[in-house]
């Protein structure tokens, strides 16, 4: 591979920030528990259900302390990237708007110079002077899930907005929604409020009846409207959501209950994904496989489909574990050299190579050498993902070179490039993968990384970013989707 290191300067946060996973996946083999019981009319404004019987999902708690401290309560449903990605960005939102109010610039996923802990025990404390964001299920029946997102600074809230999940149609419906446009003054009216109060916050109790929430700093003046009297006002989408409130059968959900790799918030959290190319090799993979494993870490192949032909073994074996396997052509020819029939081959005989492993298709190309350009950008069916680091492990076949090379240049969001096929490379990566893990960083596949962002095919990914520090001439920054 061929590009230019680029020194970098880490800039060092200010906060301490910590992610813990305080809730876990459903086994799939276990029945999914039937402990929601929404049938029941519920008085409380503030009802909420413990999502800790809801099968697939998943929360998680970021605590950042400092100038700006910030808690974040989400949750996340298995497999719904969609649904977990937009529950971010609303999140996004309250801590722009936060920010924004204290004139500090918007958010990032940075690191301390300390480095992060990990709070498993979920015992670290709130911090009443900041924000506190938390999202909070407030139907889970048939294929629905709602969830309220709220925000409160010094004990006011001041925001509070529901979603709705559709896990058969997949599709997600922001609460004011469930009411057409030429409807909502006269909802607003009913609920004997003025024309323009937010809908933002709809819900529907256990019997049907419809509330809003009207905040007043910390004091809440809930309105309510009869379930009958509610349906007049509801899109089709919204009596069906009427109605799984005042159903008493339980949230199942439609996709897989444990997908292969998990949504991890990268807009929130620091990650970095190690990416490894050029092999797979009998020599050197199996034992990387073996350290990435006793580590813990999932990583991206970037395969050659010659190899991947002679060693399906090891490309199962990497996807097994967790990793990503991609494609990096048949022969690691320089594609920009090709006619776009010939390119077009490598692709396509490499993700025939990988396919007859047993594994799922590529979705990701890497061009050897970092080689594109237009002509090839036109005929790949698939996103071009390049690096933000360059190890130049190839050249420099020793750790004490390369690792700190990675370690200057990462940045939250970065793509680090190696290759596997070099016992030194393995060699270095107890360090790379050490030293990474006392900065604060999560370390995530590329497909992980990528999944807030709408990739299009040609195109080319080489971090995630909005507004991070530049992180080299090579990086194109990958923005996550926010709503402002
Ligand atoms: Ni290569």
């Amino acid at each position: 591979m061929t590009t230019t290191a680029a020194g970098r300067i880490l800039l060092a946060a200010v906060f301490a920030g910590v992610i813990a996973a305080t809730g876990c996946t459903a086994d799939p083999l276990t029945p999914p528990p039937a402990v929601v019981q929404p049938g029941t009319p519920v008085p409380s404004a503030n009802f909420t259900i413990d999502p800790a019987g809801v099968p697939g999902l998943v929360e998680r708690r970021l605590v950042r302390s400092g100038t700006n401290p910030l808690t974040v309560e989400t949750l996340y449903l298995d497999g719904a990237t969609e649904l977990d990605q937009a529950l971010d960005t609303l999140t996004l939102g309250t801590i722009d708007r936060f920010l924004a109010g204290r004139s500090a610039s918007r958010y990032e996923p940075h690191l301390t110079p300390w480095g992060l802990a990990v709070d498993t025990a979920g015992t670290l404390p709130t911090d009443s002077n900041g924000l506190v964001t938390s999202t909070d299920l407030v139907i889970a029946s048939g294929d629905i899930l709602g969830f309220r997102v709220t925000a409160t600074e010094a004990g006011a809230v001041v925001s509070d907005e529901v979603v709705y999940w559709n896990d058969a149609t997949r599709t997600l419906t922001p609460a004011v929604d469930l009411v057409p446009e030429f409807e909502r003054a006269a909802l607003t009216a009913a609920l004997g409020v003025d024309a323009d109060t937010s809908l933002d916050s709809l819900t529907f109790d256990g019997d049907g009846s419809a509330r809003i929430r009207v905040m007043s700093g910390a004091d809440e003046t809930p309105l309510t409207l009869p379930a009958d009297r509610a349906r007049a006002f509801l899109t089709d989408a919204g009596r069906a959501i009427q109605a799984a409130a005042a159903s008493s059968s339980p949230f199942l959900p439609s996709t897989s209950a444990s997908p292969a790799q998990p949504y991890v918030p990268c807009a929130l959290i620091a990650c970095v994904a190690l990416t490894f190319d050029d092999g797979p090799s009998p020599e050197t993979t199996p034992g990387l496989l073996d350290l990435l494993k006793e580590e813990g870490v999932r990583a991206t192949f970037f395969v050659e489909g010659r190899w991947a032909q002679a060693y399906p073994d090891l490309v199962r074996r990497e996807v097994a574990e967790g990793h990503s396997v991609e494609n990096h052509t048949w022969d690691h020819p320089d594609l920009a050299t090709l006619p776009a029939n010939q390119v077009a081959s490598q692709i396509e005989s490499t993700d025939q190579a990988i396919a007859a492993a047993g594994v799922p298709a590529p979705t990701l190309i890497r061009a050897p050498y970092g080689s594109a350009g237009d002509a090839v950008a036109a005929t790949v069916d698939k996103p071009l993902v390049f690096w933000s680091v360059d190890a130049f492990d190839w050249r420099d076949q020793q750790p004490g070179v390369f690792v700190p090379r990675l370690l200057d240049g990462l940045e939250p969001g970065g793509i680090a490039l190696m290759h596997d096929i070099y016992p030194s490379t393995v060699e270095g990566q107890r360090l790379l993968i050490g030293t990474l893990r006392e900065r604060g960083y999560t370390f995530v596949t590329v497909p992980q990384l990528l999944a807030g962002v709408p990739t299009q095919a040609g195109a080319t990914y080489s971090c995630l970013g909005d507004g991070l520090a530049a992180t080299g001439p090579a990086c194109t920054p990958s923005p996550v989707t926010r709503t402002q």
